[in-house]
């Protein structure tokens, strides 16, 4: 419960553990498990961990999990025969190819050749016009997802609200910001090139961090009472976390706000495994 005048941590580890466990016990419930496929082809030490971690939760909820890592040799006509493949087995109900990939890889004609039925990040073109127009995307990209889940968690509303998204890329930024605009929130999109950015935030009662840049959002940008959610993650020389977020500082003037980690990280892997069940619902509807 939130106390007044005081600011609420936002727990995504909590809020991602129940919405797996409902989950799991929906999956026990199937005769045939749902399959998640995820396609590493980089060498990123991050893209691998999140990789690792999609492979651990696939296979905690009981779900069929293949990963298919590889090194730099693969070319782009091969990895589009395997999502050909992927597409045609049964057993597989979703793709994922972690991106970025190897820079000689084609991201856009990779992503387009995954069935939109599969397409468990809703990243294909379908997908994605499908979230713009307002009707039902097969599935709605995790992280963007998991946001509004948490937003709705902590029952603060959207409608009506002024939301300042910062980050426009095709992950996070541009489909949370349709996703809100979806919600009757009035949002406005920021990034790299935006004038003047803190006159944007200082009027927003909920800001979306997504760009990767430690520590931007300060104090001073931050009205009193708003939320703030940090979709951001580097590490630092020490090896620890951070975000997008001052942090130790803006938690002082926010109303809630996400930690860095254990905010909305959490929440991108639990929607991951609740659309890679979904779409098996879609594709087994009798
Ligand atoms: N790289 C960083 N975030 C994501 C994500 O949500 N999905 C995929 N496929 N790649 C990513």
């Amino acid at each position: 419960m939130k106390i007044r005048g005081k600011v609420l941590i936002i727990d995504g580890k909590k809020v991602a553990f129940s919405l797996l466990e409902d989950l799991k016990l929906k999956i026990d419930k199937l005769d045939k498990k749902p399959g998640l496929a995820v396609i590493l082809a980089n060498d990123d030490y991050s893209s691998k961990v999140y990789v690792a971690s999609k492979e651990k939760h696939s296979i905690a909820l009981g779900l069929k999990s293949c990963v298919y890592r590889f090194d730099k040799s693969i070319t782009q006509g091969k990895l589009i025969s395997l999502i050909h493949e992927l597409n045609e087995n049964p057993e597989i109900n979703g793709i994922l190819v972690q991106l970025p990939l190897y820079s000689h890889l084609c991201e856009r004609e990779i992503l387009e050749v995954i069935s939109p039925k599969k397409d468990v990040d809703g990243f294909h073109p379908v997908n994605v016009g499908k979230l713009y127009a307002g009707l039902n995307p097969y599935a709605v990209c995790c992280t963007p997802k998991g946001i509004v889940k948490l937003l709705k968690a902590y029952k603060i509303k959207l409608e009506g609200k002024n939301v300042v998204v910062i980050g426009r890329s095709n992950i996070v930024g541009k489909p949370v910001a349709a996703l809100l605009t979806n919600e009757n929130a009035t949002v406005t999109l920021a990034h790299s090139k935006t004038k003047n950015l803190k006159e944007h935030t200082k009027k927003a009662d909920i800001i979306v961090s997504a760009t990767g840049h430690p520590k931007l959002i300060k104090a001073d940008m931050v009205k009193k009472g708003a939320v703030v959610i940090d979709v951001g993650i580097s590490r630092q020389l020490d090896g620890r976390l951070i975000g997008d977020v001052d942090f130790e500082k803006v938690k002082d003037i926010a109303s809630y706000i996400t930690p860095v980690p254990g905010g909305v990280g959490p929440m991108t892997i639990a929607c991951l495994m609740e659309n890679t069940y979904e779409l098996y619902l879609l594709q087994n509807k009798g």
